[in-house]
């Protein structure tokens, strides 16, 4: 007698597709199994409630299942959304790990910090915003905050503390190595936690460099056009029941959840994420490479003006085969680097000079920003200015720069 095999379901086959297509086409269509309706673009729902069954033999405590929408059930927007849900599917594909989603990057790295509930957090420089949440956290439970370039600092940590690297690092798009933060973080019994905002897929996989929690702004390439703040947490898979769980129950009762018309802005913008990444990723490296040898070079508008230009593909490792840099980031290095003038005045000028960079804050949108770095992080150089390259064609961003520096030269004088 034949015995019949069940159908594997939606979700099953999705998960299969995870482990052989490619990030191009898990952006396209990780999100396949919800969509329970003709429209082939996601339609956006608004709705904070979802009616329970009118039967009530049917009728199970935080439970509403659909069983003809049995991906899409929901109760209230505070513990999921349909927009949300579809986002988070593409991003859980994307990073190979179980995924929510936050308010904003800050409020991301606010719950990762309440769920660990850490008495010390070894942290580098990077993006200014999460040392003011661990400030908070101080306020609250007298949390530590030690840094991760001590060494006498980083003796104090403890069994239960968490290291948390950045990286590539803000402002200046420097890459640092992660295996060496895991030896580390298992040396002393903590856990290693991640900001890889600036190198989103398909530039690093820091779960493959044992990442037991990986953050990202979502607002910035996940995001990818400027319209929408967003946080992102991925947890290790193989912690998916306690920590994703842990960390859902949690985001439940604080309350940072992510607004309906960011997931269905999100899930726009993901489709195309690797197209947008590996341009933008390549545009830098062109730009960088410019700039570092007209640097180098010692003569001309920008030798004159410029002190350095700092990225990863300008670290020495970024040369050698097999280091841990070009392991790190096979697919290339982020789309943010710095540029330090030789004086203050000329920093603050440049962005002014300029047609094609916009003189904003923020990074990972599709068009081009430059910002003197003052201007949002009072602690930083002044003679800063961070580069966020978008998808415009480099040529024409190498000319709006030459113009600018020319410009400011012609201003000089
Ligand atoms: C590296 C990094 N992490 C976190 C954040 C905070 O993200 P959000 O602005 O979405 O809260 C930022 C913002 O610039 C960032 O650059």
């Amino acid at each position: 007698m034949a015995t019949s095999v069940p159908e594997p379901s939606p979700k099953e086959l999705a998960e299969a597709f995870s482990k052989t297509l490619s990030i191009a086409s898990r952006s396209v269509h990780a999100d396949d199994y919800i969509n329970n309706h003709q429209a082939v673009a996601p339609p956006l729902h608004v709705s904070t409630t979802f009616r329970y069954s009118r039967n009530p033999d049917d009728l199970v405590s935080w439970n509403n299942h659909n069983p003809n929408a049995p991906y899409d059930s929901h109760i209230y927007s505070r513990d999921s959304a349909p927009n949300t849900t579809r986002f988070e599917a593409i991003l859980s594909s994307l990073l190979g790990a179980p995924t929510l989603t936050y308010a904003s990057g800050l409020a991301a790295f606010h719950a990762l910090i309440v769920f660990l509930n850490p008495k010390r957090v070894a942290i580098g420089g990077g993006y200014h915003g999460c040392h003011g949440v661990l400030e908070v956290m101080h306020k609250l439970n007298g949390l530590q905050q030690l840094e991760l370039e001590d060494p006498a600092d980083i003796a104090q940590l403890q069994k239960g503390d968490v290291i948390h690297v950045e990286t590539p690092l803000n402002p200046t798009g420097e890459a640092r190595d992660l295996s060496y933060y895991r030896r580390l973080a298992d040396e002393k019994g903590c856990y290693l936690t991640v900001d890889a905002t600036f190198a989103p897929p398909p530039l690093m996989d820091p779960f493959q460099f044992g990442a037991d929690i990986v953050m990202h702004s979502g607002t910035k390439y996940f995001g990818g056009h400027s319209d929408m703040l967003a946080g992102v947490l991925a947890v290790r898979p193989d912690r998916e029941g306690e920590w994703l769980d842990g960390l859902r129950n949690e985001r439940l009762v604080i309350g940072g959840v992510m607004g309906s018309l960011e997931g269905w802005l999100g899930v726009r913008s993901l489709r195309t994420l690797e197209l947008r990444v590996a341009r933008q990723s390549e545009n830098a490296l062109r730009l960088v490479e410019w700039l570092a040898g007209e640097v180098a070079g010692g003569k001309g508008v920008v030798a004159e003006m410029v002190d350095k230009v700092v990225h990863a593909s300008l670290q020495p490792e970024a040369k050698e085969e097999g280091s841990w840099l070009r392991k790190q980031m096979p697919n290339g290095y982020g789309p943010v680097f710095a540029i330090w003038m030789k004086e203050e005045a000329v920093a603050k000028r440049l962005p002014s000079k300029l047609h094609l960079f916009h003189h904003a804050t923020s990074l990972g949108g599709v068009e081009s920003l430059i910002e003197w770095r003052a201007m949002s992080d009072q602690k930083c150089d002044k003679r800063l200015l961070r580069v966020s390259v978008g998808v415009e064609g480099w040529e024409d961003l190498k000319v709006d720069l030459i113009q600018g520096f020319n410009a400011l030269a012609a201003g000089r004088k």
